[in-house]
This record gives structure tokens, sequence and C-alpha cells, in this order.
């Protein structure tokens, strides 16, 4: 692991899919545009890591399904009756139709609308027409669905395509430790939206592994977060995640009136049986008593995990890029997840979502989600956002908009391809692990 803000970016000579195979790639536009780059990056990525498939709770009883769309792989998960979760290939096993249509539902077997196969919850096959008439035998538990690896944590659903794939706890090192300690599983989905973005998804994602952003496309953070680098932790992991430890419940030095006890610091300070204006003209030490009124008074309000969190993680927000597209923020109480995942067919567009979790403390009926928006404390259904026609979250919508607008820069000729900062450096261990996934796919393959 390497920790602190200044790493220095790690700059590499060659691009595209030449840059797929050297140690280290600039990061060109034809990344981002190629379908050729887009296709390498599904057989040997996307294929092989362990993907959030689902929210648990959204498939709580015997044969609620769900099924998660990732590129041109649509993948079917199940509750059995056992109470554990199988993930299949969403194919039927006769002759390759789509099984499943729709995102989710409840069933007790699975038939397939052309010739009726059909398959039990754990998937084998248990019925097919003129069973007598296949030359190489009845297909009846034999030919059943196709299994991939499932496993739970934090509340999710996760799948790994690969049959020879590591377990998630391998797969997720470091950021398990760290992310166990909020009880996520405990926790409620109160936001779920999906759109689809005129973007590639390592735009979305870039924008995920860095803060240079914060004080030009959000300067609105500057009054809670101390947006400067050089008092955020940055820490990169040899397993391609990435975390970053900005200190919250904190005006930053950039913001116009670092000292005062501006709206939302003293919202955090009353809510949490403080005094806003005993903190007036030093905002800068609330921090610290905040963090210590979370540990007196965490436990009663049914907060029962406090006890687990470090200091910082009761005012901070732990950031984690999880590869490959997956970001995760946790804030004490409330937890986001966004994801970027690539299109199906077309590299200039992908899936985005925005998912909000919180925990169900004692008394709490609304939560809040971004700035404005607080949300009942109960399971969201998914809200499929046309981009552009609904907001995705004051936050999101900024990202959104120059990961658009990066898109449409890269269609010109006149990039050269990224010059990063020291504080961008996850982006280059982002691009970096995506061409090590690759080369080593390759390789195995010669
Ligand atoms: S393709 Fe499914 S039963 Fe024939
Ligand atoms: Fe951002």
């Amino acid at each position: 692991m390497t920790e602190h803000a200044n790493i220095p970016a790690i700059k590499g000579q060659n691009n595209l899919i030449a840059g797929a195979i050297s140690p280290s790639a600039d990061i060109t536009r034809d990344r981002y545009i190629s379908p050729d780059f887009m296709q390498l990056e599904a057989d040997y990525v996307w294929a092989k890591v362990w993907n959030i498939g689902s929210w648990a709770a959204e498939i709580p009883d015997t044969g609620d399904y769900v099924v998660h769309q990732l590129g041109k792989d649509s993948i079917l998960m199940v509750r059995q009756v056992d109470g554990g979760v199988k993930a299949f290939h969403n194919v039927c096993t006769h002759r390759g139709n789509r099984l499943i249509y729709g995102d989710m539902g409840t069933t007790e077997k699975f038939a397939c609308s052309y010739h009726g196969w059909q398959y039990e919850l754990d998937g084998t096959l248990s019925f097919v027409q003129d069973a007598e008439d296949f030359p190489l035998g009845n297909p009846c538990g034999v030919r059943n669905l196709a299994e991939i690896r499932c496993e739970l944590w934090a509340g999710f659903v996760w799948y790994n395509m690969d049959v020879d794939c590591e377990p998630l706890a391998d797969f997720l090192g470091e950021v398990k430790e760290i992310f166990d300690r909020y009880d996520m599983d405990k926790m409620v989905r109160v936001g779920y939206q999906v759109a689809e973005i005129p973007c590639n998804w390592k735009s979305i994602h870039d924008n995920f592994c860095e803060s240079y952003h914060l004080p030009t496309t959000h300067p609105e953070l500057s009054e809670f977060f101390d947006d400067d680098y050089k008092n955020t932790i940055f820490e990169l992991y040899d397993t391609g995640h990435n975390l970053m430890r900005m200190k919250g419940a904190v005006p930053s030095k950039r913001d116009d009136a670092p000292d005062h006890v501006n709206e939302p610091l003293a919202a955090e300070l009353k809510e949490w049986g403080l005094d806003p204006m005993a903190f007036e003209g030093r905002a800068g030490d609330a921090r610290g008593e905040i963090q210590q009124a979370k540990r007196a008074l965490g436990p009663e309000r049914k907060y029962d995990y406090f006890p687990q969190l470090l200091d910082e993680q009761l005012t901070d927000p732990f950031h984690c890029n999880l590869f490959p597209g997956t970001s995760i923020t946790a804030q004490a109480t409330v937890v986001g997840l966004q994801r970027a995942e690539p299109h199906p067919t077309d590299p200039n567009k992908c899936i985005y979502e925005n998912w909000s979790l919180a925990a169900p403390g004692d008394g709490v009926v609304r939560v809040p989600n971004t700035p404005g928006d607080h949300r009942p404390l109960a399971e969201a259904e998914r809200h499929d956002v046309i981009y552009g026609e609904a907001s995705l979250g004051f936050i999101p919508d900024q990202d959104l908009r120059v990961a658009s607008g990066q898109q449409l820069g890269f269609q010109s000729r006149g990039f050269e391809g990224a010059y990063l900062t020291g504080q961008e450096s996850r982006i280059q261990q982002f691009h970096d692990r995506i061409n090590e996934c690759i080369r080593t796919g390759l390789a195995k393959e010669t």
C-alpha cells in the first residue's frame, strides 16, 4: 500500500490497446471511445472481478430473484430455500434464449418462454418436453443453468463470472475491514436511481478517483469538508481499490469564512446536542467535539455500530473506489454508492447508478440524501431516470455534467491524453489496473 497525497503520477509511454499491454498507460482518448478497447475490458476486466449484483434486501424471500445487466452479460440472482443466494447466467441451456426478461420478481421455477424447459431455484433443469427424444439422453439434471460464484457481504449480493476467481474477501482486501465497521447490512436502501449517461464508464470513475475537482465542480462542499488535498489521506491498495479520507464537519480553509459556523455545520452540531453559538469564530474545533458527542450518544440512538467506528469515521467521509467501477462513501449514518458500468454496445455511453443507504437510528423517519433532499427511511424501489429530464442528485448532477462534457472532448483529435496532478494518482492506479487485467488475460491465452 502506498499512503499520502503526493504520490507522483506514473507516466507511461504507450496508448490505446498497445497501452493495455504496457506496464503503465497514458490515459488517451482512445480508451474512452474505442469499441475494441471496450471488448478487451469486457473480456478481461468485467468478466474477472467481483461485481455487486443487487441489494440483498431486494430479494428477501425464497424464490425472489433479480437480474443485473452488465454490458452484454445478464446475471440472474435467486434467493434459495436455505436463505442463501445463487447466481446464474441468464440464458436457457437448450438453445440460448434469454431466460428472464425484466429486472426482478418472485417465482417457484424458471420456465423458458421458447420450448418450456423448466429450472428449479437452484438452477437444476427439472422438466423438458419430449424428454425421450434427445439422442444424447434426457437433459434433466444435466443441462442445468450455468452457475457462477456468488457471495453476500455488507448487504450486497456479489457475483463473479470467473469460476476460478479468488474469494470475495481476498478481492476486497483492506476495504472489507474498513466497511465492516458500519454494519451496512442492517442499513436501508432509501434511494436507488439508474440512468444511461452519454459518456464512457471510465469518465465517471476517473471523477470518483480524484478530489481535485471539488473546489471548482462542487464549491458548496467547502462549507462542510476540508477539500484541501494536503489535509487529505489517500490510500492506494495492491488490490486495485483505493480510499480517500477527507476531513468532514469542518469548513475548508478555502471557504469564504472558514471560522464561521455555517448552516450545515450548525445543523450537525444541533443534531448531536451541541450549541452552534459556542463554536462561532472557531468552527474548526467542532469536528472533535462532534466526534465525542456521537461516541457518547450513538448507542442510545440505536447506532449500535458506533463503538466500532474510528473517531474519524464519526465525522469524515470514507470514500472508497472499488475496482473497477464502484464508489462507496460512508459518513457514519449514511452511505452513498455510485457506480458506472459499460453500455452493452456503445463505448460513448454507460449505465450509472446512485444508491443511498441509511442506518435505522432510533426515531429516525427521514434521512438526508444530497443537500436539500431528505427522504423517508424505507426501502426504495428502482427509479429509472432519463438523463437530463430529472435530477440524479445535486452532487451527482454536477459530476455527470462534466463527465458528459469530457466525452465530447474525447472525440477531439486535439486531446493528447490526461496530464495528472499528484492528487489524481488514483486515476493512474485505476487505468494501470485495467491494463494489468488485460495483459494478464491475454497472456493466459497465448
Ligand atoms: S431455448 Fe429455452 S427451451 Fe428452447
Ligand atoms: Fe464529484
